[in-house]
């Protein structure tokens, strides 16, 4: 695993819309996992001003989302769908073929989303945020590690996490379809950021704590391409 501290958010963000950059101009046709959440947004920002500036060109790019939230319109400006539209589907030339979320909450929705993914060829990068309990796309902290495409119930404190994106913590789903843990170790290589002071415990537990399902980004430690970004705040207990 390498472990990268920038100065700030921003930096530690751009350096991870470097990565994903770099992919694609290596592979024209990379097959991207990509994340929510409001960490990634200036690595998307990243990606728009390059694919203006003809640097980058998504025309034969293949995406696939983390998770999205069970039963929630994608209109609405709370879902992932939402999100993905207005940070980077809308403003770069990806095919909409090529785009895609999880939906729907059976184990026949899941598979159908692991089977796409590994029709693509499977993901070349994947993008991940963290939650402040080392939760990784909506894989909660558990008794044991996912493999595929899941349907999940949400904890308290992620609802509470998420609560800002709605009217109130009410309107919070309670539950999200999510890529398995098993899907994301499968991407060739990974990128993980985490800025600011509240990710900065699940950082450290995830880069030295034991590999646990408690901890479910600590499985990064086995994954044999994996970087983590943070800025300060997020990486402070690393320098002790
Ligand atoms: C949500 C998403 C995760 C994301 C996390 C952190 O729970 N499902 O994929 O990593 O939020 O979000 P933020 O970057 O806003 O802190």
């Amino acid at each position: 695993m390498e472990f990268h501290v920038y100065e700030n958010a921003k930096a530690a963000c751009e350096a991870a819309g470097v990565l994903l950059a770099a992919q694609i101009t290596r592979k024209g046709d990379s097959v991207l996992g990509l994340a929510t959440g409001s960490t990634p947004i200036p690595a998307y920002a990243m990606l728009v001003s390059w694919y203006e500036r003809g640097v980058i060109d998504f025309d034969r790019v293949r995406t696939f989302n983390l998770d999205e939230y069970v039963g929630i319109d994608p209109q609405s400006p709370a879902s992932y769908h939402y999100f993905m539209h207005e940070h980077l589907f809308s403003k770069v030339n990806l095919r909409p073929e090529n785009v895609h979320l999880p939906s729907g909450q059976t184990a026949a929705d899941g598979r159908a989303y692991d089977e796409a993914i590994h029709a693509a060829g499977g993901i070349d990068i994947q993008l991940l945020g963290i939650g402040r309990n080392g939760h990784i796309g909506f894989n909660e902290p558990a008794g044991e590690f996912t493999y595929g495409t899941h349907t999940v119930t949400l904890t308290q404190s992620t609802i509470e996490a998420n609560a800002r994106f709605f009217a109130s913590p009410d309107d919070v789903p309670r539950q999200a379809i999510s890529m398995g843990i098993g899907n994301i170790m499968a991407a060739k290589c990974i990128v993980l950021v985490a800025t600011g002071s509240a990710k900065a415990d699940a950082v450290y537990r995830t880069i030295r704590g034991p590999i646990t399902p408690r901890v479910p980004a600590s499985i990064l430690q086995l994954h044999p391409c994996c970087v983590v970004l943070t800025d300060r705040e997020a990486g402070a207990l690393m320098m002790k």
